[in-house]
């Protein structure tokens, strides 16, 4: 039915249309949910996955992760480009390896607070790990909203990326996101923004959004998201 929410639509599409095999689902610690989230800011699923596993067993923790020299940690990275992130990731192992007896924080703010950890990879790690209540907002989620709500004006200005947080935080509001099902819910978002509602061509079709789109109902997807000005 057209009242079905955001929120109910993803999940009953996650059980088809989700992945629910990736490295870091299994066993999902805060450690390799981390990893993962960082590797997959600036690579796909596909790419990072067999890097996934050679750093993982490498060093199979944060406490090996922060007594490994740097070298040691780029040279695990080699390949992945963007290599600020495993700089990042290092310093914030040694990080809570000082402040928090080892562990990854639980507390958002003290995640946000680690280098490499923003707020939407914040939520990413929590959601995924605890099923934590909190919104991501990714390049792939800000589609996908700008698209169902039809929101104009390029996401990457302040004004705009504040009205996708907006909804991003009230989709998430959903007493069918118990924290059974945040993981899936975080998921599914990531997995239709990559996969579905694809920047050129989205697979409309086979989108369990498709009669709430706003984007799809006005005939606008290809002029969502708004393109970068100049
Ligand atoms: N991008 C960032 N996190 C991701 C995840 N968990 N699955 C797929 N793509 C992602
Ligand atoms: Fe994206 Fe099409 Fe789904 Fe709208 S209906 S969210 S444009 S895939």
């Amino acid at each position: 039915p057209p009242c079905e929410s955001f929120a109910g639509r993803l999940l009953r599409w996650h059980a088809s249309g989700g992945r629910h095999d990736l490295p870091w689902q299994n066993p999902r610690t805060p450690y390799r949910v981390w990893l993962s989230e960082i590797m997959l800011q600036q690579t796909q699923v596909k790419t990072a996955a067999p890097f996934f596993e050679r750093f993982v067993t490498a060093l199979p923790d944060l406490p090996a992760l922060a007594a490994a020299p740097q070298d040691r940690v780029l040279a695990l990275w080699s390949g992945l480009g963007y290599y600020a992130r495993a700089r990042n990731l290092h310093a914030a192992a040694r990080h809570c390896v000082a402040e928090h007896d080892g562990e990854l924080p639980r507390d958002p703010d003290a995640l946000i607070a680690l280098p490499g950890i923003g707020r939407s990879t914040a939520a990413a790690i929590l959601s995924q790990v605890w099923g934590d209540r909190h919104a991501i907002l990714d390049g792939n989620v800000k589609r996908v909203l700008a698209r169902v709500h039809g929101i104009e004006g390029w996401p990457g200005l302040p004004a705009v990326e504040k009205r996708l947080w907006a909804i991003a935080e009230r989709h998430v509001d959903d007493p069918l996101l118990t924290p059974a099902r945040m993981a899936d819910y975080t998921q599914a978002q990531m997995d239709l923004g990559a996969t579905v509602c694809t920047r050129s061509n989205p697979a409309c079709m086979l989108c369990p959004l498709q009669d709430i789109c706003v984007a799809r109902l006005e005939g606008r997807v290809a002029e969502l998201p708004t393109p970068r000005p100049g």
